[in-house]
């Protein structure tokens, strides 16, 4: 018999709370049929309930590695994609909000792909054969499977220069998506000429590159950025070292190339705090991620006599990871209780397939 699922309406009025009683609650009903995936940038009241927690690399490993029915993804929407492809085919990858998006990921798709594959085809004539799609992990699972099925490979911040090497090994040229500035820095780290790696505008034809342009280029970036890590800029540095002359900047590589070139450490959510936390007792930090990771590394240094810092003067949270509240995953937990399956991300199997390539392509050389 089909059970009906529980309207979100009735949680939507939950005071935070009732809203936290009623998750410990489900969770002790469910047990090990659920595990809870929390990444790095998830709001506290989220994040307290986490059975794993990572950055995009780990999480997508731990994926493939839980044995639980339900993985509920507290996470974004390509994160969620990612656990329902590398887990086995009898677990159910959840996202508590639908709405839970990634605006970088957003920034490319299918069609503009494809596009630019065709006016590289025409510029080139054999893509295939002379370049690499790569694309960042924050990306919709077409984009992955476009990868698999030309030869291409998944990255994260994590893994991107060994992924940008194994794509050097075997083409000449790389094409990145949909963060610019992760390629930019790391194409830069490699000693590859900021003028061989040009930018790739989707709204523009031929991406905007003339193609002599095309033909001389290294590394074409697509033009996405995070709408977060925009925010720090190299003069926020600047000023924070004038006050702390012996203070150290750590950055996400999705920082523009100012604020990492001038950045002492440079890395994933998950390096930066292993950087932090086995930093010696009393040192300061600038970090240039997300709100809430460093809120919480604020707190959890203060015992250590450490100062940790955000780096921009604004307040830039990841809005839309925001949007997974102890309201959906109260609702989310109540509603499997029940044996209702709300929220759950599938990707089609013929996408899955092509994704897989990608992305196993990654883990076997990262
Ligand atoms: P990490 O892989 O470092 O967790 O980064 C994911 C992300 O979306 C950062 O904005
Ligand atoms: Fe996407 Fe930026 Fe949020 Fe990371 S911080 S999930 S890149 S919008």
């Amino acid at each position: 018999m089909q059970v009906a699922s529980i309207s979100f309406d009735r949680f939507n009025v939950l005071q935070d709370q009732e809203a936290q009683e009623r998750i410990r609650a489900a969770r002790a009903k469910l047990g090990d049929r659920a595990v809870l995936l929390c990444h790095h940038y998830q709001r506290a009241d989220v994040y307290q309930h986490a059975d794993l927690t990572g950055d995009s690399l780990k999480l997508a490993r731990l994926a493939s590695q839980t044995e639980s029915e339900f993985i509920v993804f507290c996470g974004v929407h390509f994160m969620a994609e990612v656990a329902d492809m590398l887990s086995k085919p009898h677990q159910i990858s959840i996202l508590p909000d639908l709405a839970a998006g990634c605006s970088m990921a957003d920034m490319a798709n299918l069609a503009k792909v494809t596009r630019c594959w065709r006016e590289l085809t025409e510029v080139l004539e054999t893509p295939d054969d002379i370049i690499t799609p790569v694309t960042y992990i924050n990306s919709a699972a077409d984009l992955k499977a476009f990868c698999g099925e030309h030869g291409g490979i998944v990255c994260t911040s994590t893994n991107a220069p060994t992924i940008l090497d194994w794509a050097f090994e075997r083409r000449e040229k790389v094409l990145f998506f949909p963060d610019q500035h992760l390629g930019r820095w790391t194409g830069f780290k490699k000693s590859i000429p900021l003028e061989d790696m040009v930018v790739w505008d989707p709204d523009l034809e031929y991406g905007g590159l003339t193609p002599e342009q095309i033909r001389k280029a290294k590394i074409l970036l697509w033009k996405g950025h995070c709408s977060v890590h925009q925010m720090f800029q190299e003069s926020h540095i600047r000023r924070w070292r004038m006050q702390h002359p012996d203070g150290l900047v750590i950055s996400h590589p999705e920082s523009n190339l100012d604020v990492c070139r001038n950045s002492d450490y440079v890395g994933s959510t998950e390096y930066i705090i292993n950087t932090i936390k086995a930093a010696p007792e009393g040192t300061q930090w600038l970090v240039g991620t997300e709100l809430n990771l460093v809120n919480r590394l604020a707190e959890e240094m203060k015992p250590e006599g450490k100062t940790v810092q955000f780096m921009a003067p604004t307040v830039c949270m990841c809005s839309t990871m925001q949007r997974i509240d102890p309201q959906h995953l109260a609702w989310t937990l109540e509603n499997l209780v029940e044996g209702k399956v709300v929220n759950q991300i599938r990707v089609p199997e013929h996408e899955a397939e092509l994704a897989r390539l990608a992305l196993q392509r990654m883990l076997e050389v990262s």
